[in-house]
């Protein structure tokens, strides 16, 4: 298995290019599912869990095909084609490994009229239900089943007949889910409360791209109009707001200057704001936003939430930076119950941090020290990455395979602006 090793202390500085957002990529993939023809998706990263996805499409009947990637190159691009959807079943094997896979649900429906989904269980950040996905389904007239841990959904003849749904709470997938769905209904689907995250525009978007009738992109209240069938298109996943998030608090974090290439301020505002409340520089580039750090940062206090507010992808990030902050940090996750499980890894590093519930007290430190440490989730290994970029000695960090899942070439990315990182293999 593969550990990354690294010398904290280096002072980062250069350009950084940005991604294409896995979280847009995994709800644009399904997309394919929708119609006969190729979709072709541009600036798609290059990601184990995109890797998974494409191989369930392929299980689907969806045919993938990469074009001239070069391996130097950041991103590629893929033609899908659903030419005839033969198989209508995400099995759990597959499910258990990446629960994005849930997003096939919604397409299946539209196109098939039908979808057997593997129910995904909990995770390490929390329970994760997905009543919502079903309700949001069952209230555009899909007859939903649950058996032996799959849960069946089918429409009737002539497809969904459309309806309207209120979210309780807002939920990104199901939102995504509803959408997929509704996009080939026979009539009109409403959804109330429906999360607004940059990942649903750029999804709307590709829909659009495709022939759908969406009104309301980017707010809570999403109307869509059915129609009878949608068409192939090419499409460029949006920037990753959360990479680009995470190596501003690298360059935070090591009192450095980065230049994150590609980057889109405007999806990325709470982010910023909160970085800006430490006393680090943020400005636009040319090619993207500047982030200036002298290395003393204020300590803050902050909530997830949400779109437009601070996002739950970002508090183990946040939360790694400021152990070194002048003075006591109060951050409280409001979304997964579970989304602590870096402060244990980050107090052998020699973080003072102290949980309650879903509030955590962190108390600056003046170092942290070196130390071999794993995580059990994509962004709490990313904490972990950037707690050993700026502590003194050598971090190992295991279990990379969750990196794997979420950044690309995260060694090269911060090798090439000055971090001592290397990936270590065992095997
Ligand atoms: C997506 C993101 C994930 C991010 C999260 C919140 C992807 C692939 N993943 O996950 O990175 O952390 O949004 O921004 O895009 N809930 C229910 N019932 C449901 C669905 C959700 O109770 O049917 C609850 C969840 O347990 C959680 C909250 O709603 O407490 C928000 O979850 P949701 O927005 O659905 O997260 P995901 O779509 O799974």
């Amino acid at each position: 298995m593969d550990r990354i090793h690294i010398r904290g202390g280096h002072v980062l500085k250069g350009r950084l290019p940005i991604s294409g957002a896995k979280n847009a990529a995994l709800t644009l993939l399904p997309c394919a599912l929708l119609t006969d023809e190729p979709v072709t998706l541009r600036n798609l990263p290059r990601l184990a869990d995109v890797d998974s996805f494409g191989h369930l499409l392929n299980q689907l009947g969806v045919s993938t095909m990469i074009e001239g990637a070069r391996p130097e190159d950041f991103g590629r691009v893929m033609t899908l084609r659903a030419g005839r959807v033969t198989s209508t079943e995400a099995p759990y094997d597959i499910v258990r490994k990446m629960r994005a896979s849930i997003l096939v649900l919604g397409p299946l429906l539209a196109r098939a009229g039908e979808a057997t989904v593997s129910l995904p269980g909990g995770c390490a950040i929390g329970n994760r239900p997905i009543d919502l996905h079903l309700k949001a389904l069952e209230a555009f007239g899909a007859v939903i089943e649950i058996a032996a841990g799959y849960v069946r959904a089918s429409a009737p003849d002539g497809g969904l007949p459309g309806g309207t749904f209120t979210f309780p709470v807002v939920s990104v997938g199901a939102t995504e889910n509803a959408i997929m769905a509704a996009v080939l209904a026979s009539g009109t689907c409403i959804l109330h409360n429906a999360a607004r995250e940059p990942e649903i525009v750029d999804l709307c978007n590709l829909l659009v791209a495709m022939g759908a009738d969406i009104e309301g992109i980017g707010s809570d209240r999403i109307t869509i109009h059915g129609k009878d069938r949608l068409h192939g298109a090419t499409y460029s996943v949006m920037p990753d707001r959360i990479e680009a998030g995470s190596y501003a608090c690298a360059a935070a974090i090591t009192g450095g200057e980065l230049e994150l290439v590609g980057a889109n301020a405007g999806d990325m505002q709470a982010i910023l704001e909160a970085l800006r409340e430490t006393g680090v520089e943020v400005s636009a580039s040319k090619t993207g936003i500047k982030i200036a750090s002298n290395g003393k940062l204020r300590p803050l206090s902050l909530s997830t939430a949400p779109f437009p507010a601070f996002p739950t992808d970002m508090q183990a990030q946040f939360m790694a930076m400021l152990t070194l902050a002048d003075g006591a940090s109060v951050l409280t996750e409001t979304i997964f119950e579970n989304r602590y499980m870096h402060v244990p890894e980050l107090a052998r590093m020699g973080a003072d941090i102290s949980v309650n519930g879903r509030t955590a007290v962190v108390r600056g430190v003046e170092r942290l020290t070196g130390a071999p440490v794993m995580a059990t989730d994509l962004r709490a290994s990313m904490s972990l990455i950037l707690a050993g970029l700026a502590a003194e000695g050598e971090t190992q960090v295991n279990r990379v395979y969750h990196l794997d899942r979420g950044y690309e070439r995260l060694e090269e990315k911060l090798s090439a602006v000055g971090a001592d990182i290397e990936r270590v293999s065992d095997g």
